[in-house]
């Protein structure tokens, strides 16, 4: 985003996919795939490459801010095919001294051996998958590692990077609130800055979403993740890693710099498959995915250089709805200026009082934000107040 004399004002982060996994979890549904035959990385990197130059040129004199390497499971690259991505960004964009560059890898000890490469190659922080930190959960949910090689991991991490992350699920099958209190805080133990702690969700035709179909799988009801979502809250904060996003916590500072820039709802490239972006061009925000299946991506990139299959121009009711999607899962909230400026009409004042009566919204220093008892019911205060 650019100020009126051209100098950029706010972040750009692009964001790099990697599609790959040793396995499937039961959970997930993210765009990730297991295959046996072995991965061409090279291939892969000449593929990456080539739309890191097509987006380039779309959106040019960008200064890259953050780099996030998702997935999938990035940590299944070499670090030579990292840092081969790593310096194609950097030949087409200007990078930030400071810029943020994220990997996010699976806790095994496998992986946990390639850390030092991928320093060496440009990541100044990880962002690794624990999950749970008690073995039979983690089998319950697929998971190739156990709990202390995911510890191990975190002390590799630990020495490797400057900053880390890592992940767990909870409102898992049969958890309680006393369980999870102390696996949580055994986990903020071990956590420096940032923890991203996410409920379990459902995910239509994943194996969870039939055992759950079929009563095999039972998750806390919603009175129970509602008292599991307290503790977490309750917990970080008292500890000094409070919520910044519904998910994420951190110490004040060391927020993920990349996410924000998607919940601040700035401008981001995505590359690789079923990379999502938002760039402005000519003025207009588009929204940008790319194909999907690792193979067709790789074949369309080789064809015409990207592999983009959809581009469309949001109009203003569409950002103002967007940016009303992403902010308001910060603690920090929206600006209600910006929401007017994209819709071209203020936010319903009627709405806005009628979800404060509830006890859902607030007004701080200007800025509209979702309250602790509105966050369980986040979709349905959007959708009140986008309509
Ligand atoms: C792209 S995934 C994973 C990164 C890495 N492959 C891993 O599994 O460690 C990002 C995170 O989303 C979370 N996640 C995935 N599916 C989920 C689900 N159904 N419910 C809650 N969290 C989920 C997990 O915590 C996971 O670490
Ligand atoms: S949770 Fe991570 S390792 Fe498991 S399938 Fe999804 S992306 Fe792959």
């Amino acid at each position: 985003m650019r100020d009126d004399s051209g100098a950029q004002r706010e972040g750009f982060g692009v964001y790099v996919h990697w599609p790959f996994c040793l396995s499937k979890c039961p959970y997930c549904d993210f765009n990730s795939h297991v295959r046996h035959t072995g991965i061409d990385e090279e291939r892969y990197v000449r593929a990456f490459a080539a739309e890191i130059a097509t987006t380039a040129e779309r959106a040019p004199g960008r200064t890259v801010t953050t780099i996030f390497m998702g997935g999938g499971t990035p940590s299944l690259m070499k670090p030579a095919t990292v840092g081969a991505i790593l310096d194609t960004i950097g030949k087409h964009w200007p990078v930030a001294p400071d810029v943020e560059v994220t990997l996010e890898a699976n806790p095994t000890s496998v992986e946990a051996t390639r850390f030092a490469g991928y320093r060496a190659a440009g990541v100044n922080r990880v962002s690794l998958g624990v999950q749970a930190l008690d073995d039979v959960s983690l089998q319950e949910l697929g998971r190739l590692h156990t709990a202390q090689e995911a510890l191990d991991a975190v002390k590799i991490a630990r020495s490797a990077f400057e900053r880390y992350s890592f992940d767990l699920i909870y409102a898992r099958p049969n958890q309680t609130p006393a369980a999870w209190r102390t696996e949580l805080a055994r986990a903020i133990d071990e956590a420096a800055e940032h923890l991203s702690l996410y409920q379990l969700t459902i995910e239509q035709e994943t194996p969870f979403a039939a055992l759950h179909a079929a009563g095999k799988l039972v998750i806390p009801d919603d009175d129970n993740a509602r008292a599991l979502f307290d503790v977490t809250q309750d917990m970080t904060a008292a500890r000094g890693i409070p919520a910044y996003e519904i998910s994420n916590h951190a110490r004040p500072g060391a927020e993920c710099r990349h996410n924000l820039i998607y919940w601040r709802y700035h401008e981001y490239a995505g590359i690789g498959p079923g990379a999502h972006g938002r760039l402005m061009i000519d003025g207009t925000r588009h929204a940008i995915s790319t194909e999907k299946r690792p193979e067709a991506w790789l074949m369309r990139v080789e064809g015409s250089g990207h592999g983009v299959i959809e581009d469309e121009t949001l109009t203003r009711v569409e950002q103002a709805d967007e940016y009303l999607l992403m902010g308001l899962r910060l603690a920090e909230g929206i600006d209600p200026a910006r929401y007017a400026a994209f819709a071209g009409r203020p936010l319903d004042p009627a709405r806005i009082a009628a979800l404060g009566a509830e006890g859902f919204v607030e007004t701080l220093d200007g800025r509209l934000r979702v309250t602790r008892a509105g966050l369980p019911v986040l979709d349905a205060v959007v959708a009140d107040l986008a309509a």
